[in-house]
């Protein structure tokens, strides 16, 4: 007899997808700091979230302006569309709340906490299904013109990092 297997296909991504895919990197990275930071199992959470406030400005929140306005008008299914501006408004309303607690000098660890699971997640659903969807149904021609802005995206970010 022959068992049921649940086979996880490594994800291989598009090249026009790759530059915002290595953004996910960082997002990931923070995520999981800010889950620890709201679980108290960091000394000081006020310097994960002054990181995290940091990489937010630089590489994070451009990201998202970045997926909105080159992935939004080619995402076929409403369903879809509707789940990323949602969890961008969303993710972003969170990190308002914890800036503007940061200012105050208090610090909502559910919050902080929820905001890194949030994120993680919307990550991981881009990875799993948006972007594994979108590479699949996108025509030769609209993945190449993406291509072309998602690189020069990434080359523009690294000049900026670069001090260029
Ligand atoms: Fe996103
Ligand atoms: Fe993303």
């Amino acid at each position: 007899m022959v068992q049921a297997t649940t086979i996880h296909r490594p994800l291989v991504r598009h090249e026009s997808l790759r530059p915002l895919s290595r953004d996910h990197y960082q997002g990931l990275v923070q995520s999981q700091r800010l889950i620890g930071a709201g679980c108290g199992t960091l000394a000081d959470p006020s310097t994960v979230i002054q990181d995290f406030l940091q990489v937010w400005e630089r590489e994070i929140s451009p990201h998202f302006d970045d997926e909105e306005r080159l992935l939004g008008p080619l995402i076929e299914l409403p369903a879809d569309r509707l789940r990323l501006y949602h969890e961008h408004t969303a993710i972003r309303a969170m990190v308002v709340s914890v800036r503007a607690d940061l200012l105050r000098g208090t610090c909502d660890t559910e919050l902080v906490k929820g905001l890194g699971r949030v994120l993680h997640d919307h990550i991981r659903w881009e990875e799993r299904v948006l972007f594994e969807t979108l590479q699949d149904s996108l025509s030769p021609e609209q993945l190449q013109i993406l291509a072309r802005e998602t690189k020069a995206i990434e080359r523009a970010r690294r000049r900026v990092s670069c001090g260029i």
